[in-house]
């Protein structure tokens, strides 16, 4: 049997506030894990430097723990309060960050998930409509390739596409919206392409009737998004891409609540008022959106959806 290298824990009475960091790592410390034994050990430490530093008060203390009871009792089947909190403190974004593109290195075009993707999205053809019951607004023609980091094209990707309608609702928020509209899962091409017709999104507030919403309002943040569509990209071999690009003209841009609109995730929404028609029944003015995204080689492994 394997030795643990956990350390033996002999306890020991608490003298003063000194006492507590060293008791509570020698206590955690037990843990078989070294993975749990290491973040353990860094989240108490940085959490006793945290009370330390601002020098908590005990009515603070409470309501930091009703803040987090609160996020708790927010969460259910279709919200989810805690991502949103990560989002809200810019802390889903870090990681995201921290585990893509070489580690932070280089630049890379993942970004975090969000609170509304939903598996079995409808099976469309490359150059499909994923606008399943009217939608008004500025016809949106989008065109991608996805290649891996020696830029080859990578084919048999299955991209799901997700995004608000142009009054910044998704379906499952908007009973004027058949299910699954605006939702769609296409497969690239030979040549790492794929394609669909849409409308513009619009940008949205974030749910602000929970605790994430009060913490907006008492640092006087405003709720919303950009404009932006999801993608997420899934291939055996790769790292399933999660991402989403914004448009470069959207408001909030550079204020997005959730911190999720880096550099490499601008896209050119180019307005067309001239030539070549994309489709019969289209008139000008429309937009267009080219991208490439870069999948990394890896594990493929579907997120949880947020939410059913
Ligand atoms: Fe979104």
């Amino acid at each position: 049997m394997e030795a643990s290298t956990a350390t033996k824990f002999t306890g020991k009475i608490i003298e003063s506030s000194d006492d507590v960091t060293p008791a509570v790592l020698e206590a955690m410390a037990q843990a078989d894990n070294p993975r749990l034994r290491e973040i353990a050990a860094s989240f108490v430490r940085h959490m006793h430097a945290f009370a330390r530093e601002v020098r908590l008060t005990e009515a603070e203390y409470d309501i930091g723990i009703d803040f987090l009871n609160r996020i708790g009792k927010a969460t259910h089947d279709s919200h989810n309060e805690g991502i949103l909190f990560a989002d809200a403190i810019g802390f889903s974004t870090l990681v995201c960050l921290l585990n893509n593109g070489k580690a932070g290195a280089t630049e890379t075009t993942a970004a975090l998930l969000g609170p509304f993707w939903r598996a079995n999205s409808p099976r469309t053809e490359n150059g499909g409509s994923i606008v399943r019951s009217p939608t008004p607004g500025p016809e949106l023609f989008v065109a991608c390739e996805i290649v891996d980091a020696a830029s080859k094209p990578l084919a048999n990707v299955e991209v799901d596409v997700w995004q608000s309608s142009p009054v910044g609702l998704y379906e499952n928020q908007d009973d004027t919206q058949t299910d699954m509209n605006l939702r769609g899962k296409f497969t690239t091409d030979a040549g790492g392409r794929f394609s669909f017709r849409s409308v513009k999104p619009a940008g949205y507030p974030v749910p602000a009737d929970g605790p994430v919403g009060e913490m907006l309002r008492a640092q006087n943040r405003h709720p919303y998004r950009p404009a932006h569509i999801h993608f997420l990209g899934f291939k055996p071999g790769y790292k399933t891409l999660i991402t989403q690009v914004s448009v470069d003209d959207a408001e909030h841009l550079e204020s997005d609540v959730v911190f999720g609109v880096t550099r490499a995730l601008v896209g050119d929404y180019r307005r067309r008022d001239h030539g070549e028609l994309p489709a019969v029944d289209v008139r000008a003015p429309w937009y267009t959106l080219n991208y490439r995204f870069v999948m990394q080689t890896g594990e493929a492994v579907l997120p949880k959806p947020p939410i059913k």
